[in-house]
C-alpha cells in the first residue's frame, strides 16, 4: 500500500529529540552508576492515516520509543505532539484520557490478554472503565467489535486458551480498538505468527485502517514485515535512527549502510536478481557506552576515521528521504566511497556457507525488567493474575501453539 492510494493527512503525532535513558543502579546505596541509552534522540512525524514501519535489530530501542510515546515510560528528554499538543508533560488525569484515542497492541497475545477472564471481559474492560459502556450496551459493542476483526459474537464467553494464535490476536486488536482510538502502536503485533496468519492479520489492521481512519506506529525486527502495511519506514540503529523514507524508496533505493545489511538479509523472490548477502561484524554494541560518533561505525563496512569522531546528522537528502550516514551524498542522493557509489545490492561480499551463519533476527524478546505491571496500557487497569506465558506448557491446550511458529517467549512483552 502506498501513500498515493490512501489519503494522509496533516501530521498526527510529532517526535523531536526523544531520549529515554534507563538508570543502572548499584552499590550499597543503590546509586546510578550509569545509563542505558535505550533511545538517544529519535524524531520523525507521522500524519493521519498513516502507517510508518518502525525496524531494527532486538535491543534497538523500537519497544521504548513506541512505550515513550504512548507514556507508558518517561521520556528523559524530547518532545511528543499528538494533535499538536505537546503531551511530554501533560499530567496523569489529562494523559489518561488522552489515551483512549492512543492504543498498544503487543506482539504476544497469550501473554497481554488475562487468561482468567472472558473475551468480553478483556474487550470490554477499558469501556467500564471510562464509563463508556455497561451491561447490554457493553455487550452489544463488544460482539460488533468481535465481528469487526473477523471473530463471532457467540466467543464472547471464551477464554484466551481456547484461541488459536491469530485469533487471540484478533482479540488483542478488538480491545486496542474498544475505545475507538487514532493511533495504535503494534509492537511487534504479527512477529510471534506462521507466515499465512501475519498476512490475515496485517490484511485486517489495513481494512480496519481505511474503515476507521487509523494511523500506525508499526514495530517489527524485520524489514519484509513492514513493507506491505507501510507508507513509511524507519530503519533505528542503537538508540537513533539510521533513514527514514517512503516505502518504495526505501526498499528500492536504501542508501544507508545498515539498512542494506538488513535487506540483504530478506530473501528476494526472483532467483535472477542476485543480491550480496551483507556481514555485520561484531555484536550489536552496549547502549550503556555506544560507539562515538557514528554509533554503526564498529560494524560498518565502509567506515572511515570521520565516522569515529562526528556524528551524522539526521537530514533529508530529497523527497522527504532521511540519512545519518557521512558517505551520503546529499546532492545526488547516493552513497559514495572514495568518489563512487556503492551500488546497491554490492557489500562486502561473503561465500555462502559464512553469510547462512549470520542472523539479525533477535535471540529473544525484550528483557525481564521492561515494564512494570502498573504501566499496562488498554484499560489501564492491572492484570492480577500471572500472564498465561508463566505458566508450565503442560497447562495449556496443544491447540493453542497450531498457528504459533514457537513457542511464547519466557518474557511477556506487555
Ligand atoms: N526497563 C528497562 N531498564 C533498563 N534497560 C532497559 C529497559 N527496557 C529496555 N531496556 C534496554 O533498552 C534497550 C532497548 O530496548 P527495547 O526498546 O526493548 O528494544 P527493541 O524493542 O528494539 O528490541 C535494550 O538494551 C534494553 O535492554
Ligand atoms: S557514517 Fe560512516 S560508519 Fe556511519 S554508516 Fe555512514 S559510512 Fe558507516
Ligand atoms: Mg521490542
Amino acid at each position: 500500500m502506498t501513500t498515493a492510494t490512501k489519503s494522509v493527512g496533516e501530521p498526527l503525532l510529532e517526535v523531536q529529540g526523544l531520549k529515554k535513558y534507563f538508570p543502572i543502579r548499584g552499590g550499597f546505596f543503590s546509586r546510578v552508576k550509569g545509563h542505558v541509552k535505550a533511545v538517544d534522540g529519535v524524531s520523525f512525524e507521522l500524519r493521519k492515516g498513516e502507517t510508518v514501519g518502525l525496524v531494527g535489530e532486538s535491543g534497538c530501542g523500537k519497544t521504548t520509543v513506541g512505550r515513550t510515546i504512548l507514556r507508558l515510560i518517561e521520556p528523559t528528554a524530547g518532545e511528543v505532539r499528538f494533535r499538536g499538543q505537546d503531551i511530554t508533560h501533560l499530567p496523569a488525569g489529562a494523559m489518561r484520557r488522552l489515551r483512549r484515542d492512543m492504543q498498544i497492541i503487543f506482539q504476544d497475545p497469550y501473554s497481554s490478554l488475562n487468561p482468567r477472564m472472558t473475551v468480553e471481559g478483556i474487550v470490554g474492560e477499558a469501556m467500564t472503565v471510562h464509563g463508556i459502556a455497561s451491561g447490554a450496551d457493553r455487550r452489544k459493542r463488544v460482539g460488533e467489535l468481535l465481528e469487526r476483526v473477523g471473530l463471532s459474537a457467540r466467543h464472547m464467553g471464551r477464554y484466551p486458551h481456547e484461541f488459536s494464535g491469530g485469533q487471540r490476536q484478533r482479540v488483542g486488536i478488538a480491545r486496542a480498538l474498544a475505545l475507538q482510538p487514532e493511533f495504535i502502536v503494534c509492537d511487534e503485533s504479527v512477529s510471534a505468527l506462521d507466515v499465512s496468519i501475519q498476512a490475515q492479520i496485517l490484511n485486517l489492521l489495513m481494512d480496519l485502517q481505511q474503515e476507521l481512519g487509523l494511523s500506525y506506529l508499526f514495530i517489527a525486527h524485520d524489514l519484509s514485515v513492514v513493507e506491505h502495511i507501510s507508507d513509511r519506514v524507519a530503519v533505528m540503529y542503537l538508540g537513533r535512527m539510521a533513514e527514514l523514507a517512503p516505502s518504495e524508496l526505501l526498499y528500492e533505493r536504501p542508501l544507508h549502510p545498515y539498512t542494506r545489511a538488513l535487506l540483504s538479509a530478506v530473501p528476494v523472490p526472483d532467483p535472477t536478481r542476485k543480491r550480496e548477502r551483507i556481514l555485520l561484524e561484531g555484536d550489536v554494541p552496549t547502549p550503556i557506552n555506544p560507539p562515538s560518533g557514528c554509533v554503526f561505525h564498529t560494524r560498518c563496512w565502509l567506515a572511515e576515521e570521520r565516522c569515529k569522531l562526528e556524528v551524522p546528522e539526521f537530514r533529508d537528502v530529497g523527497g522527504g528521504h532521511f540519512v545519518a550516514c557521512h558517505l551520503v551524498d546529499a546532492a545526488t542522493a547516493t552513497l559514495r566511497k572514495d568518489g563512487k557509489e556503492v551500488p546497491v545490492g554490492a557489500g562486502k561480499a561473503l561465500p555462502m556457507a559464512e553469510a547462512a551463519k549470520v542472523t539479525l533476527e533477535p535471540a529473544a524478546e525484550a528483557p525481564a525488567a521492561e515494564a512494570p505491571a502498573a504501566e499496562r496500557p488498554a484499560a489501564e487497569a492491572p492484570a492480577a493474575e500471572a500472564p498465561a506465558a508463566e505458566r508450565p506448557a503442560a497447562e495449556r491446550p496443544a491447540a493453542d501453539d497450531a498457528d504459533r511458529k514457537d513457542a511464547p517467549p519466557p518474557a511477556a512483552t506487555a
